[in-house]
C-alpha cells in the first residue's frame, strides 16, 4: 500500500523525491500525478526497484495473494481476464505461468505497463496504456475484470465509472474483482491517518481513498448487479492468507 511504502522509505528519502513541503510543482490530474509518482521513485532508486515500489512492493507475496484470489473466485484458467490499473506486473507475472487463456493489461504509466509486459513474457497478451478511465475492449468478452488497489486511488465517480465500464466488458455471470480500503477496519484507518499526515506534507504520490460498505450497496444496486462477496481485508480467503485490503465481488446477471 502506498502510504505503508512511502513510511518505510523514510522521511530523508520523501524529501528528496519532493513530496515534503516544499514541493514547488504539483502534477495535475490522474495520469500525472501517477507518472510523476513514479519518475520520483526512478530518480532515487534502480528502475526495477522503483517498478517494484511503486505500486505496493511485495511483489511476489502480494502477485501470490492476488492470483489466489481470482482462481477462488471462478477465473477459468482458459478464460479471459481484464487485469485494471495492473501496475508493473505483480499479478501478470504468476498468472502467465497458470493461466492458457488471453489477458488484458492496463495502466496509465507507460513504464509499469513496459515491464509488466516483458516480466510477464506472453507474447499472446495485451498490455496497453490507458489514459483516464478506459477498458478497450469489446462488449460481453470478459469472464472476470479486477481491479488489485485501484479504487483506493481513485475519486468516487472516477470507480463508479470503471465499474460501469468493467460490466459493460464481462459476459453475462461475468464478475468483478476489486479491494478496496475502508474506515472500520483498523490497519486502513491507520492508512487514513498516515494519509491525513502526508496530504500536510504536500506529498506527490497518488490519493489514498476508503471506501464504505453502503456505498458499495448503492453502486450494486446502480450497475444491476450482485454483490456475491465482501470480505474484511484481515479475512484469510484462500490458503495463501489474508490480501490486507478488503475485497468485494460483484456478479453481472445471466
Ligand atoms: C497500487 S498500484 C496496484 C497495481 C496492481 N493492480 C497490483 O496490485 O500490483 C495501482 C495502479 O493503478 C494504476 N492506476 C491508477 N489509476 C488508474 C486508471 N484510471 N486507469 C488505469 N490504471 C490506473 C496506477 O498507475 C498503478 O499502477
Amino acid at each position: 500500500m502506498l502510504t505503508t511504502q512511502l513510511r518505510r522509505l523514510g522521511r530523508s528519502l520523501l524529501t528528496r523525491m519532493g513530496v515534503a513541503a516544499g514541493a514547488k510543482v504539483r502534477p495535475q490530474g490522474l495520469k500525472a500525478v501517477n507518472i510523476a509518482f513514479v519518475d520520483l521513485l526512478k530518480g532515487v532508486m534502480p528502475h526495477n526497484e522503483a517498478m517494484e515500489i511503486a505500486i505496493g512492493g511485495n511483489f511476489a507475496e502480494i502477485g501470490a495473494l492476488e492470483l489466489a484470489l481470482v482462481r477462488h473466485y471462478g477465473l477459468p484458467r482458459d478464460g479471459r481476464l481484464i487485469d485494471v490499473g495492473c501496475g508493473s506486473g505483480r499479478l501478470a507475472k504468476p498468472l502467465s505461468e497458470w493461466m492458457t487463456g488471453s489477458y488484458l493489461g492496463l495502466d496509465l504509466v507507460p513504464d509499469l505497463i513496459a515491464h509488466a509486459k516483458s516480466i510477464a513474457a506472453r507474447p499472446d497478451w495485451r498490455f496497453e496504456v490507458v489514459d483516464h478511465i478506459n477498458i478497450p475492449d469489446l462488449d460481453g468478452v470478459a469472464d472476470m475484470v479486477c481491479f488489485y488497489s485501484v479504487l483506493t486511488h481513485l475519486q468516487h465517480e472516477q470507480s463508479y465509472w470503471y465499474l460501469e465500464e468493467a460490466r459493460r466488458v464481462l459476459k453475462p455471470g461475468g464478475r468483478i474483482v476489486f479491494s478496496f480500503l475502508e474506515l472500520c477496519q483498523p490497519v486502513h484507518l491507520q492508512i487514513f491517518r498516515d494519509t491525513v499526515e502526508l496530504a500536510k506534507q504536500g506529498a506527490v504520490a497518488p490519493m489514498n481513498t476508503f471506501i464504505d460498505r453502503g456505498t458499495i450497496e448503492v453502486w450494486a444496486d446502480e450497475l444491476g448487479m450482485e454483490i456475491l462477496d465482501l470480505r474484511g481485508g484481515s479475512d484469510a480467503i484462500t490458503a495463501e492468507g489474508a490480501l490486507g485490503q478488503s475485497i468485494c465481488v460483484l456478479g453481472k446477471p445471466h
